[in-house]
């Protein structure tokens, strides 16, 4: 079985490179400011794993925590 995800985007870290919601737009969101945060409460729908390890690997500024439950 397959382990539950949740991404989390640190606010203090993210620049707004928006690098996760062009790779994941299932998985986050931008506010006015263009800063990212988690759609929802963050948890990764199933099918999604692979594109939560992708926006966490490739955000700049290592804003991005995908927490495995
Ligand atoms: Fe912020 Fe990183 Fe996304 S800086 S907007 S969490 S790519």
């Amino acid at each position: 079985m397959t382990e539950r995800l949740k991404v989390h985007v640190d606010p203090d870290k993210c620049q707004g490179h928006a690098r996760c919601k062009a790779l994941a737009p299932e998985l986050f969101e931008l506010d006015e400011y263009g800063n990212a945060h988690e759609a929802g409460d963050g948890i990764v729908p199933p099918g999604l794993e692979d594109k939560a390890w992708l926006a966490k690997s490739n955000c700049p500024e290592i804003a991005i925590d995908v927490i495995e439950e």
